[in-house]
Parts: C-alpha cells; structure tokens; sequence
C-alpha cells in the first residue's frame, strides 16, 4: 500500500519535497496546501493533488498518513502539532519552530501522540555519518569549527532578521546541529555579530549582519567555533564545512563529502565504492519509517532538535547583549511558559 503524505506549504523548499516525493513509487501526494492560491494551483500539478488553502481544511478532509511542513518557521508548530493529534505522521522543516515555547509544544505533542516527527535536518541522514564516527572511535573531540560563507539571501523574508532570524538561526543550524551528532549539547556559547562590509541601504529589505562569530562549550568537553557571513556573492566556490578535530584525526564534512585526515593520509570516505553518492534521502528514510515504523530511521526528533533551536537561540541572544548565554537555561525558561524568540 502506498503512504499517502500531504504537504503543507508549497513554496521553494515544499516544492523541492514535492518533486522527491513525486519520484517515489511507493508514495502518493492526495493534497498540498498554501495559503497562496497561485503557489497552491501550481503546486498540486506536481503530483496531481488536490489543493487546499486552509491546512486545517486538508488535515480534516484529507487521510494522510503524513504530511510534509515546509512553512516559514513562526507557521511551524500549529500545523505539526494538529497533524501529529490527527494520527499523521510529520516531517517539520527546520529550525524546529521560531519560539522555544512553540517547539516544547512540538515536543510534547510528539511524545503525547507517539507519532513519528522528524525534523528537516538532511545532514543526518548522510550514510556516512557513522562511518565518520567510527573512524573518530573513542578520541575525545578537541574542537568543532563550522563555517559557512554565504550572500545576501535572495529571499525576502530572510534578508530582514526580524522575519528569518539571521543567518545562525536560518542557515548555519544545519551545521550547527550536526556538530552536535559528534560533541554533543552545548553548555555555553558566546557570540558576536557585525554589520561592517554591507550597506543596509544597497539592498532592499536588507536588516541584518554581515558576520557572526561563535564560540561554544560542550558537554562532550570539546570546544566549538562558528563563523558565518553574508558579505561575500554567489559562486565564491568556498564549501560550507565542518571540521572536526579528534586525537591525530580530522575529519572534514564539506556538505555531502566527508573526508578523514590521519598520519596514514587523506582519504574521503565512500570513494572506493562504485557508483557511490552520500546523497542524504532525509524524505526516503521519512517514508520508509512511516511505513514501517522503525524509528530508527528518525535522525532528528523534535526532543533533540529543540536543543539546535535553542543554540542558535542563545547565540542570537548572546550577540545582542553581550552575555555567556546557556541554551538549557533557554529551555528551562521557555517550559515555564516564556515565549523566547528566535530574535
Ligand atoms: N532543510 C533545508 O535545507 C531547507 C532549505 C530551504 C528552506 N528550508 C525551510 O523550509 C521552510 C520554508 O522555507 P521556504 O524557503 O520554502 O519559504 P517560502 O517562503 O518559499 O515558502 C513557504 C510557503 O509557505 C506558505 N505558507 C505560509 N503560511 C502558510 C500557512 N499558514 N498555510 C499554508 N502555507 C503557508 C507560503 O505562502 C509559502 O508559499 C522554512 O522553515 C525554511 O527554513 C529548509
């Protein structure tokens, strides 16, 4: 029998959803929703859904075993938690939600319901993750550093902070939550940020920084730091990275690649496999869990996934008061019924 999973919002990541689900042989897509009716009519030609504007119209009507949230992150935990009561299955995009109080609703509600919720992390699910892990063994880790180099968003509504959290929260969380799969939680994280080499007023709707810099304890005892920018241009050929550093061992993840550098040489893992790509299938291992409901195929849950939300939180706290700020400490506010937004 097929998984029936319905996708809400349709706009540039939900439609990239769409487009793998619509390959798959094993999936149909009976309905999408946006609130766009534009977005929404071309949307439902991908996979020849019916399409709704309303998400609550869809999940009533509708029977889904799934659904797809690929709305703007404030438009995350309405959606996921009525789907997740209504016996569906959820992936969420990330970041999990734009307030800690809205992503502890998540988390409740997935706990509560017992259903299989995933959140958009794709990173976790490259194959060669546990590879990398096996060759880092039983080293302590010394140091995470990520970095990644980006341009001022094309998108709107993440250009301006107020709407897309700036580029820690939106973007380097990829990064950000896999550095956690290899130190663990952060405990503390210091963080500054600039707008030195940007103008404000050359681009439109353009209020943010233009450099972040982080630097993070772990549980683990590893230390982490975190450098992003928007001040450089598309096709400045700088891979998005992530070291991390074991005793004699570096291993290096450059976005699907991962590369292992020890006193015996270099070697990028997977390359001696024919036909072998790290393609990381967060939606195929979604709806292989959703059919078989092994949970094992869940890289993110929204208990974990809480605590990247909540870093980036804190960095984003941290740089605007210049404070040590923990993220647990984040957490424990937010379940005592305080909003703390991404911003
Ligand atoms: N995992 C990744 O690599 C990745 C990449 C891009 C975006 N994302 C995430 O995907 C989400 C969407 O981002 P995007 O770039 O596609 O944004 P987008 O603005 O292109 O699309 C969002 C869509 O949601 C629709 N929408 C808003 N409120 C709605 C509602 N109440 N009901 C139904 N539809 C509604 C909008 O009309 C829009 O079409 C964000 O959380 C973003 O962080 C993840």
């Amino acid at each position: 029998m097929k998984v029936r999973v319905g996708v809400i919002g349709t706009g540039r990541r939900g439609k990239q959803h769409l487009r793998q689900l619509a390959k798959k042989q094993d999936v149909e897509v009976p309905a999408i929703c946006d609130i766009l009716p534009d977005v929404a009519a071309e949307a439902a030609k991908i996979a020849n859904s019916r399409s709704y504007l309303d998400y609550r119209e869809m999940l009533d009507k509708e029977e889904l075993d799934a659904v797809v949230v690929a709305t703007p992150a404030p438009v995350h935990a309405d959606p996921t938690v009525l789907a997740l009561e209504a016996g569906m299955a959820v992936m969420c995009e990330k970041p999990l939600a734009w307030s800690l109080k809205d992503a502890l609703r998540i988390v409740e509600a997935a706990k509560r319901t017992g259903q299989i919720c995933e959140t958009g992390y794709q990173w976790r699910h490259n194959p060669l993750l546990p590879v990398a892990m096996e060759h880092l063994g039983d080293s302590g880790i010394a140091l995470v550093r990520g970095v990644w180099y980006h341009t001022v968003p094309l998108v709107e509504s993440i250009r301006d902070v107020s709407t897309g959290g700036g580029q820690i929260f939106d973007q380097s969380t990829h990064i950000i939550d896999l550095a956690r799969v290899f130190a663990g939680d952060v405990t503390s994280l210091y963080a500054a940020y600039t707008l030195n080499a940007r103008s404000k007023a050359d681009f439109d709707n353009y209020d943010n920084w233009d450099g972040y810099a982080v630097t993070m304890n772990y549980e683990s005892g590893a230390v982490g730091s975190f450098g992003s920018t928007y001040a450089l241009f598309l096709g400045h050929g700088e891979p998005v990275t992530l070291d991390i550093v074991g005793s004699e061992i570096l291993v290096k993840v450059l976005g699907e690649k991962i590369i292992v550098i020890t006193p015996d040489g270099r070697q990028e893992l997977g390359s001696d496999m024919e036909g072998f790509t790290a393609q990381s299938d967060i939606m195929g291992n979604f709806v292989k869990a959703v059919a078989t409901q092994d949970r094992a195929l869940v890289k993110s849950p929204p208990a974990d996934s809480v605590k990247s939300l909540a870093t980036t939180t804190a960095a984003n706290l941290s740089a605007k008061t210049g404070q040590i700020v923990s993220p647990d400490e984040l957490i424990r506010r937010a379940g005592e019924g305080e909003e703390v937004p991404a911003i």
